[in-house]
């Protein structure tokens, strides 16, 4: 229970109960999961010893290629292993209690690591027991450089292990890479499995001439979406589609000027749904509770605001009626024993 009505603002960002829908697993790695990763493989990638998280990522151009260092660090079951259960348990810490994990399962050849074995060996963390108060569910993404081929092969293994709280697939990768429309019929099996989806929209110029192919497959969510045309707009507003939104991802990877010039601006005046994500929070050194002050001191908004904007949240999970109305008695509870936090 909060104490002090006096709590700052960064404290009682880290008390609010959350959600998190948007964090790729890699990406989501904390500098001292990191470290303890490099200790395990310096001396099969004599080149990890040099390497350096930057501080600050010059263009998005610099960000995806800080991937080829970090999957040296996750390379095998059991490093995937340590990097899930760390980012589990740095999500609790901060405050989030329903989280939705998505990663990209990945095969390394030289340790013999399989996409399967990958995906399984996250899926066995997901399901290990735990004491703190967390649920964590899995995205299963589908890269855009991938062949069709290879995005079947994901949606198959998603199906293979469905029961093990896989709950959707997501569209994700080098926005300068790749098409949709070219890996459009993997995502329609996968719509037709059950799995909800979601798709990283719009984050750069380029991206838009793509925007009415994604916005007919129908997504339930959508990743971003930082450029928007009027007609986009309003297929998006209209259709009330949730839109995950990483402030702190979107500022350093410089497709969105200054925190405020962020889109969320507008969907707060439009009252449309969004969920306040982090995308990832070990190359961004930012953390979900960070992501709400950032967004209550750019916008000025209140605890109430900050509240409603996490009780909202729940309503655009990929899961069902009843996980939603258990949610929103928890966090209704945390109001009532927290009414004094909020002066
Ligand atoms: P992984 O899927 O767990 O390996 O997480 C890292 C991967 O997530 C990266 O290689 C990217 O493909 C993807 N990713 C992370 N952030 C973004 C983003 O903002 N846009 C598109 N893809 C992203
Ligand atoms: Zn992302």
């Amino acid at each position: 229970m909060v104490t002090s009505s006096t709590l700052d603002l960064s404290e009682f960002c880290v008390q609010l109960p959350k959600i998190e829908l948007h964090a790729h697993i890699n990406g989501s790695i904390s500098p001292k999961t990191m470290h303890q990763l490099r200790e395990l493989k310096k001396h099969k990638y004599p080149e990890l010893a040099d390497f350096v998280v930057p501080e600050q990522l010059d263009r998005i151009s610099d960000f995806f290629p800080l991937f080829k260092f970090i999957y040296k660090l996750t390379d095998d079951e059991e490093a995937i292993a340590i990097a899930t259960r760390n980012v589990i348990d740095e999500f609790a810490k901060d405050g989030v209690r329903y989280l939705e994990l998505r990663t990209t399962p990945r095969r390394n050849e030289d340790t013999g690591m399989t996409k399967e074995s990958y995906l399984k060996s996250v899926l066995d963390v997901i399901n290990e027991p735990r004491k703190e108060n967390i649920i964590v569910r899995l995205i299963v993404s589908i890269d855009r450089r991938n062949t069709l081929e290879e995005a079947f092969e994901t949606v198959d293994l998603a199906v293979k292990f469905r029961t093990q709280n896989i709950v959707g697939i997501d569209l994700c990768g080098d926005v300068h890479q790749g098409s949709f429309e070219h890996l459009r019929p993997a995502f329609d099996k996968a719509r037709t499995e059950g799995f909800y989806v979601t798709l990283h929209f719009n984050e750069v110029v380029e991206n838009m001439v793509e925007a009415p192919n994604l916005l007919s497959f129908g997504p339930d969510r959508l990743g971003h979406a930082t450029l928007l045309d009027e007609p986009t707009r309003q297929t998006i507003y209209s259709n009330r589609i949730p839109i995950e939104i990483c402030m702190t991802s979107n500022v350093i990877s410089k497709t969105v000027k200054t925190f405020e010039d962020h889109h969320v601006k507008d969907l707060l005046v439009e009252n449309h749904p969004f969920v306040l994500c982090t995308d990832d929070k070990g190359v961004f050194f930012s953390d979900l509770s960070n992501e709400y002050a950032i967004c209550s001191t750019t916008f000025k908004m209140t605890r109430d605001q900050l509240f409603e904007t996490s009780l909202h949240s729940i309503d655009a999970i990929f899961g069902g009626s009843e996980l939603k109305s258990q949610l929103k008695q928890q966090w209704q509870e945390w109001h009532q024993a927290n009414a004094h936090a909020f002066n």
